[in-house]
């Protein structure tokens, strides 16, 4: 950044205009890798794939135990970004009022739930608008007016159920397959 506010000194054999174009140019390129960081998430994870008869079986577990209420992590599961998040009360209790309200994509949250482990919310971390992951895993993240997720691409925002409540996406987080294996460990796939 120091680069782009001090004035170029041109080479002895060289224009100041020619250093200048230079300089612009690297500046632009600074930029683009600026903005284009939240877009080469994705297929950065995507290129991870293993080969298709690895993904067949593949499947993720995780221990719980360390996630404490109000946290969530992020684990990869088949090549995607998959968010545990380890619910407060608050935020349980908020995702079931919400049930009554007219939702874009209808769904109660204890259908996104396993019974008895009401705390425990697992989505996969995709924007279904057009495939960001969205903000909001990390507490320090912005989480939207909703609590859950925000999606800074275009503005999609989800509630504490992963569902969502404003914005172009067209669902909620979708709930991948998983499993308890007793309370602290989960096998998600
Ligand atoms: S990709 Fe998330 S709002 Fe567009």
């Amino acid at each position: 950044m120091a680069e782009s506010a001090a004035a170029p000194h041109p080479a002895p054999h060289s224009g100041g205009a020619e250093v200048t174009k230079r300089d612009f140019l690297k500046l632009v390129a600074g930029a683009g890798a600026a903005v284009g960081v939240g877009a080469i998430v994705w297929p950065m994870i995507d290129s991870m794939n293993p080969a298709a008869d690895v993904l067949a079986l593949s499947s993720t577990t995780v221990d719980l135990s360390p996630i404490v209420a109000g946290q969530a992590i992020t684990v990869v599961w088949r090549g995607k970004p998959v968010f545990v998040r380890h619910r407060t009360p608050t935020e349980i209790e908020e995702a079931r009022a919400a049930d009554k309200l007219r939702l874009p994509d209808p769904a109660t949250d204890a259908s996104r739930v396993k019974p008895g482990h009401d705390q425990w919310l697992i989505v996969v971390g995709i924007c279904t608008h057009l495939g960001c992951v969205p903000l909001g895993n990390r507490s320090t993240e912005v989480r939207g007016e909703y609590g859950g997720w925000f999606c800074p691409c275009h503005g999609s925002e989800y509630d504490t159920s992963g569902r969502v409540r404003r914005g172009p996406a067209p669902a909620n987080l979708p709930v991948p397959p998983y499993a308890f294996e007793g309370d602290t460990k989960i096998k998600i796939g």
